[in-house]
C-alpha cells in the first residue's frame, strides 16, 4: 500500500484571494507550479543526458504541464499523446479505462516518460503502464504533477512526482469538472455552490 505521506502547505501567500469565484482554496499556486517543472525538468535532464525521451501526454488533463515540461527540458523531446477514459464528468474513479486515442507510431526501443496531471486511485497509470510495457520500450519511466496518496488503491512506482495533496477535488491546470476550469494556471478546490451547479 502507499505509505505515510507528507502533505505540503503549499499556498505561500494567504492574503491572495482565489483569482477565480468558483475556488474555494488554491493547493497549488501559479508559481509553485512553475517552478516545480523547472526542478522536475533539470531532475529529467540529468537522468537522460545523453538520450532522447518520448514524451506520453495523456489527454485532456496533461495538456499544461506537456506544453510547459516540454519546453522547459534541455533533453532532445518528441511528443504522443494517448487519451484514456477513467470517470467522465464525475468526481470519483470508476476503474474502467478504456482508450479513446491511441499513440501514432510505435514506442518499442524508445526511452518513454508518461506525463499525467494527476495520479488519484492511480488506476488509469497502472492499467497503462501495463499497456505501454507491453509494446517494448527501452526504458518506462512516469512523471506526475499530483498524487493524492490517500485516494491511491495500488501502489505505483512513479519516478518524478511534483506535489502530494489531500483527497479533495481539485481543478485547474489541465483538470476539470465538467471539462471547466482546465485552463486555470493554478490547482485549487472549488465551492460546494460550484460543484452544485454542476460545473
Ligand atoms: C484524470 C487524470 C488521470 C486520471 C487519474 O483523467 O487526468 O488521467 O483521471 O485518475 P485515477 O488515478 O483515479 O485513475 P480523466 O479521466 O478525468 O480525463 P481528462 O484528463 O480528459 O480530464
Amino acid at each position: 500500500m502507499v505509505g505515510p505521506h507528507r502533505y505540503v502547505r503549499v499556498v505561500t501567500d494567504t492574503h491572495a484571494a482565489p483569482s477565480h469565484p468558483d475556488i474555494g482554496e488554491v493547493l497549488v499556486s501559479t508559481e509553485e507550479i512553475a517552478s516545480k517543472i523547472t526542478e522536475l525538468a533539470r531532475r529529467v535532464d540529468a537522468d537522460y543526458a545523453g538520450r532522447e525521451v518520448l514524451l506520453v501526454g495523456v489527454l485532456k488533463g496533461a495538456v499544461m504541464l506537456m506544453a510547459d515540461l516540454s519546453r522547459a527540458l534541455e533533453t532532445p523531446v518528441t511528443m504522443e499523446f494517448m487519451a484514456v477514459s477513467s470517470y467522465g464528468s464525475s468526481t470519483s474513479s470508476s476503474g474502467v479505462v478504456r482508450i479513446l486515442k491511441d499513440l501514432d507510431r510505435s514506442i518499442e526501443g524508445r526511452h518513454v516518460l508518461v506525463v499525467e496531471d494527476i495520479i488519484d486511485s492511480g488506476l488509469t497509470l497502472s492499467w497503462l503502464l501495463k499497456n505501454l510495457r507491453s509494446r517494448g520500450p527501452a526504458s518506462l519511466e512516469v512523471l506526475a504533477l499530483l498524487r493524492k496518496p490517500e485516494s491511491q488503491a495500488i501502489d505505483l512506482d512513479v519516478r518524478y512526482v511534483g506535489f502530494d495533496i489531500p483527497s479533495a477535488f481539485v481543478v485547474g491546470y489541465g483538470l476539470d469538472y465538467a471539462e471547466r476550469y482546465r485552463t486555470l494556471s493554478f490547482v485549487g478546490t472549488l465551492t460546494p455552490a460550484a460543484i452544485a451547479a454542476g460545473g
